[in-house]
């Protein structure tokens, strides 16, 4: 399997993009061969501000590698360092039809609100076809919400191979695992978008007050509750082990208890489990040019293989040996 997966460097990561995304990808690292790239060409999309741009594309490498992903195991690269992608976009670009880019959903409801798009709004799913079909990639993990790019990368892929050859590969969707799905701090699913998060790289003095706050039922603290319907308890049982779970859920169906005890037993967990992750995400922090020196070899390996792929591609459609 040659596995392959995007990550836009838009801000923070948040315990909804870690247990829905990160921790997925980054398992796939044992098991098979894996590129993770930073998708700095499709932020650009919505981040118009240089020095914050170029801040998150480092922040978001140093997060991946503090959370696990391991550059000897994987490949991690940023997505500008390999120009042949942008090479190979406009190729793709040629071949597709704007109707297939008319009914995908970014530019559709941008659209839909009124608001003006630009042409690389439009273009977003031919580069991210690039991206994949790039590395002959053939598994792409991704959330619900990027399924639809997959298969735009399938219709543009196949209709290129059925024109001039089987030069790529049809790339299949891995959907994560959705029930992953995190909540934010006013029960809703954590979102940038709503200000609900809880980051995981927050400071814990930080994180703990944010705990606190969250806001709960008013029911009388003696009364039993279902802990499966419960923010906290759902938060809970992200970061507490089998066993503290088990005996919170107990608490939950006892009754008898308050929401206080359950916020501090909520912030202690989550400060055990992301202790590892904050303490390595400083060490990456102290030595940033470890981390370009990771990148700088990630993009040699990633420009190797695609570069392959472009040639082909260039001497399939007559764009070569004139
Ligand atoms: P946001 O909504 O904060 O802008 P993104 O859309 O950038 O988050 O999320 C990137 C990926 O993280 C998504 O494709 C999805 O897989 C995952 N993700 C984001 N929020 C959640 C959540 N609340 N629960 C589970 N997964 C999430
Ligand atoms: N569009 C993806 C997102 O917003 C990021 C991305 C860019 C990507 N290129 C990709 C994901 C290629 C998978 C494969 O999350």
């Amino acid at each position: 399997m040659q596995v392959l997966s995007g990550i836009q460097p838009t801000g923070r990561p948040h315990w909804g993009n870690y247990f829905g995304a990160i921790t997925q990808y980054i398992a796939l690292q044992d098991a098979e061969q894996a590129f993770y790239f930073i998708a700095n060409l499709h932020a650009l999309t919505t981040v118009r501000d240089k020095e914050l741009l170029s801040q998150y594309t480092l922040d978001s490498a140093m997060d991946l590698l503090a959370l696990g992903l391991d550059p000897d195991k994987a490949v991690l690269f940023v997505q500008s360092d390999v120009p042949e992608v942008s090479e190979l976009c406009w190729l793709l670009m040629t071949g597709t039809p704007m109707g297939l880019l008319e009914r995908c959903h970014a530019y559709k409801d941008k659209k839909a609100k009124g608001l003006s798009a630009d042409a690389g709004l439009f273009a977003y799913p031919v580069l991210q076809a690039a991206d994949i079909l790039a590395y002959d990639s053939d598994t792409v993990p991704v959330g619900e919400d990027q399924v639809q790019h997959i298969e735009v990368c399938r219709d543009i892929a196949g209709s290129f191979n059925h024109k001039f050859g089987e030069v790529f590969v049809l790339p299949k969707a891995k959907v994560l695992d959705s029930s992953a799905r995190v909540p934010g701090t006013d029960g809703e699913k954590m979102s940038k978008s709503y200000g609900n998060t809880l980051d995981v790289f927050e400071n814990a003095k930080t994180q703990r007050k944010q705990i606190m706050r969250i806001a709960t039922d008013s029911r009388p603290m003696d009364e039993p509750k279902d802990p499966e319907g419960d923010v906290l308890f759902q938060l809970f049982s992200l970061v507490a082990t089998d066993e503290q779970c088990a005996e919170m859920a107990a608490t939950y169906r006892q009754g008898g208890f308050g929401y206080g005890e359950v916020k501090k037993a909520l912030a202690n967990a989550a400060e055990e489990f992301f202790a590892e992750a904050r303490a390595q995400r400083d060490d990456w922090a102290s030595r940033p040019d470890d981390v370009r020196d990771i990148l700088s070899s990630g993009a040699a390996w990633a420009r190797k293989k695609s570069a392959e792929v472009l040639h082909r591609a260039q001497e399939a459609c007559g764009l070569k040996g004139y």
